[in-house]
């Protein structure tokens, strides 16, 4: 018969010499490809595993976070605690992304001039706070950490926390009108002692309700500051047995 004297995979030969069939059947098949992987992303609602104890900021908190921004703290410090064991034995658990869920914009990085702050709430005082901000050479004689001490002094400009928060609710940061209509209160009565702080440690757990630079009748950047910076990686409780549980299963995706 004379059709046999056709070679097998003919027409791959034809393709494999014409150089445009070639580069247009190399990009059909790689657009499948990156269709396969990329289309079902756009039907997730969210790539971030949820992590218990996770919340917003609080009004405060949120404005220290602003004033960490303005004063350009993240030049220096990253945020983001990377699953190396160096970093884990010196700065505790990595990193999640869910802790920076709400972070608008989130401040991980790579330069560290000074350490990782992730985890920081709690490891210090807030005296050794306002000391180490206002004089780090005091604390650290070697630090090459700029002086802040003006934050002391300097009234925390309160503007419309409500406004802010809004915003944040627009890009996704789960706020409930609640939080947005105590969004002014709430500021003022994380830092002071006396105030009647109403559910604001209901709304926002671990909410930590106390004068932070020292001085109880002024509300101060510095009060902001270290509010923020308080609360840093304090969230996600990882001793707790769901917490581990939900990061066993993290791990095993
Ligand atoms: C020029 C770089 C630089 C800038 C800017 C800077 N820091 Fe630091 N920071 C350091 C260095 C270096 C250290 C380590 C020595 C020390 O403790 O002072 C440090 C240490 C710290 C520590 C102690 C961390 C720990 O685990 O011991 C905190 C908290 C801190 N900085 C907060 C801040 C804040 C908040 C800002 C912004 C207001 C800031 N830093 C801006 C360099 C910087």
């Amino acid at each position: 018969m004379s059709d046999t004297t056709k070679e097998p995979l003919s027409g791959h030969k034809k393709l494999e010499r014409n150089i445009t069939l070639l580069a247009v059947a190399t990009f059909v098949t790689v657009a499948i490809g990156g269709l396969v992987q990329i289309t079902p992303l756009f039907y997730l609602e969210n790539t971030i595993e949820k992590v218990e104890g996770v919340r917003p900021y609080t009004p405060l908190e949120q404005a220290g976070r602003d004033i960490y921004i303005r004063e350009g703290c993240y030049v220096c410090h990253s945020q983001m605690i990377r699953p190396f064991r160096d970093e884990v034995e010196r700065y505790g658990h990595y990193s999640l992304a869910a802790e920076s869920m709400y972070d608008h914009p989130f401040q991980w990085g790579s330069k560290r001039t000074g350490p990782d702050l992730a985890r920081v709430g709690g490891r210090y005082s807030d005296e050794w706070h306002v000391q180490h901000l206002t004089d780090p050479q005091s604390v650290v004689p070697e630090s090459v950490m700029p002086q802040y001490g003006f934050l002391k002094d300097t009234e925390l400009h309160i503007g419309d926390p409500k406004a802010t928060l809004t915003a944040l609710r627009r890009v996704g940061v789960p706020y409930s009108d609640e939080d947005l209509d105590k969004a002014y209160a709430d500021m003022l009565a994380q830092a002071d002692p006396d105030a009647d702080a109403g559910d604001l440690a209901t709304r926002y757990p671990k909410a930590q309700i106390r004068d932070f630079d020292g001085d109880p009748d002024r509300l101060t950047e510095m009060d902001a500051l270290i509010a923020y910076l308080q609360m840093l990686g304090t969230l996600v409780d990882f001793d707790s047995a769901a917490a581990m549980e939900e990061l066993a299963q993290e791990k095993g995706r």
